[in-house]
């Protein structure tokens, strides 16, 4: 059998998108809103799907995404502001990480 093309999926109730392959969850990257600004602080692909490009397909579907919906991105999470600096048709969605933003983040996620 052929395998699928992985597909990016919203779950709004999570706070997250996550990466599906065969059916089978492989990562996922989250987030939490502050107001317009959706503030993504943590990406994981599980090591049986580790270095295969995933992240990036993540999260290129997730920033698609977000533009469509009208936000802006924060990328506190690593991986994301990589992502962002090596992807400059989205560096005009990208809002700067304020100390102001990890004061909210850290009190939202306790
Ligand atoms: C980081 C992670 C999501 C990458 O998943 P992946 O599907 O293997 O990633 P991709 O194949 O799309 O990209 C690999 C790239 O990610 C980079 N990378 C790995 N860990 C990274 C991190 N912590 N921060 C930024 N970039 C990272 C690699 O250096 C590699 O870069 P390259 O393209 O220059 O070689 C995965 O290794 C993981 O779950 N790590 C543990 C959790 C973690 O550290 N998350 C990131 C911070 S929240």
């Amino acid at each position: 059998m052929t395998p699928s093309a992985p597909t990016v999926e919203h779950n709004a109730a999570r706070h997250r998108y996550e990466i599906h392959v065969d059916g089978e969850r492989a990562g996922l990257t989250a987030y939490l809103d502050c107001g317009d600004q959706r503030v993504f602080h943590h990406t994981e692909v599980d090591d049986a799907y580790a270095g295969q490009g995933l992240a990036a397909r993540l999260v290129q579907g997730a920033l698609t995404d977000v533009r469509a919906s009208g936000k802006r991105v924060v990328p506190v999470c690593p991986y994301v502001a990589k992502f962002l600096e090596r992807h400059e048709e989205f560096a005009d969605l990208a809002d700067p990480v304020t100390p102001d933003v990890l004061e909210w983040l850290e009190s939202r996620l306790g």
